[in-house]
């Protein structure tokens, strides 16, 4: 179920797959008889040095998809010279993460309707030292997501007869989760009167989430935030003006990884009109589709500034937890690189349209 959990969209998950074919189908200009000495794919978001223009995207339950999942992701990301971002939906707590690592992380924030909730998360955010706010703004409602529906996702998992039999498949996995504390909501449970028993992610989300979340509310969080704030979820550039307008440091391009309006455009897509919209008033970052190196370097070239990155490091947790998320991003980085040689650059922060062929996508 937690496979099943990463590995879809809503509905008919054609927003889901667009991401990644949309990426897919564009065509990259090859250059040759370049000096392709001293290639740089460092960059810098929000003021902050990273290895490549990519950071590890929030992802819901990474710590279901291997033990303490969040604490060695968060590991694998910063020894690989990027970002980690912690979801509030996450089973490491802010301070578990904070304990795993010795440099600051983002944390990414879901707007619950218990205002006094938000606020401490938000302080536990500061505390732990995290430098930038990621708020997501298009998870009031949850997409319906049938995998989800139909495997009663839950966590821990309930004891029932399909759950037995599956688990007895994996051994590795029910040892890992016997050997950890962390098997439910850390940011949660334990933080909130009466959310004790709070397994179910739609439940949750039913009860606690935000249904009146407006840009008021953003302005509110930019008041009690200090530091760096990030606005994920925008995907017109209706709102991407508003985003300027909110005093928000960077936009995140998202469709939530296809997981929320199905039929919504791909973010490849939806990326240059949001670019030109916003031009340099803010930093735009997009996520979706991103699983490779040559994704990483089509979605600059179209004019982000960096892209977030999920289940291509989820995956690679899943199937061999830290070492398994160094190796994913050894291997972006590795393509980004090459292929950033073979369109005829040394350097990702020159890389521009330039290397694409033919229009954007429509
Ligand atoms: C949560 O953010 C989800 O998409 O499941």
């Amino acid at each position: 179920m937690f496979y099943d959990y990463a590995d879809s969209g809503s509905w008919t998950e054609s927003t889901y797959r667009s991401n990644e074919s949309d990426l897919a189908a564009m065509r990259l200009r090859q250059r040759v008889a370049v000096n392709l000495e001293s290639r740089i794919t460092a960059a810098t978001i929000l003021g902050e040095p990273f290895s490549m223009p990519l950071a590890l995207a929030p992802v819901g339950l990474t710590g279901m998809m291997h033990a303490d999942g969040e604490m060695l992701a968060a590991r694998a990301a910063h020894a690989a010279g990027v970002q980690f971002t912690l979801s509030t939906l996450s089973i490491c707590s802010i301070e578990d993460v904070a304990s795993a690592v010795a440099r600051p992380f983002w944390f990414q924030l879901y707007v619950m309707r218990d205002r006094g909730f938000v606020e401490a998360l938000v302080k536990r955010a500061e505390e732990a030292g995290c430098s930038a706010l990621v708020v997501t703004l298009d998870l009031q409602v949850l997409g319906q997501r049938h995998k989800d529906i139909k495997n009663g996702l839950s966590t821990p998992p309930k004891p029932t007869l399909v759950n037995l039999l599956n688990l007895a498949t994996k051994p590795a996995w029910c040892l890992g989760m016997l050997g950890t504390r962390r098997r439910s909501f850390g940011n949660v449970v334990g933080h909130v009167r009466g959310v004790e028993d709070v397994t179910s992610l739609s439940d949750w989300v039913g009860q606690q989430f935000d249904l009146t979340l407006s840009w008021d509310d953003v302005a509110w969080l930019r008041s009690i935030w200090p530091r760096k704030l990030i606005l994920k979820g925008i995907l017109d550039p209706e709102d991407a003006r508003l985003a300027v307008a909110s005093g928000a440091d960077a936009l995140v391009v998202s469709n939530h990884g296809g997981r929320q309006l199905d039929g919504a455009p791909s973010t490849i897509r939806a990326l240059p009109a949001i670019v030109d919209e916003v031009g340099s008033a803010i930093e735009v970052l997009m996520d979706g589709g991103i699983r490779s190196g040559q994704d990483v370097l089509k979605a600059v070239a179209s004019g982000a500034k960096a892209v977030l990155a999920g289940r291509a490091a989820v995956y690679g947790l899943g199937a061999g937890g830290q070492t398994g998320v160094s190796k994913a991003l050894a291997l972006i980085r590795n393509e980004l690189d090459l292929t950033m040689a073979f369109c005829g650059h040394t350097d990702i922060g020159q890389v521009g349209r330039d290397v694409l062929l033919g229009d954007p996508p429509q």
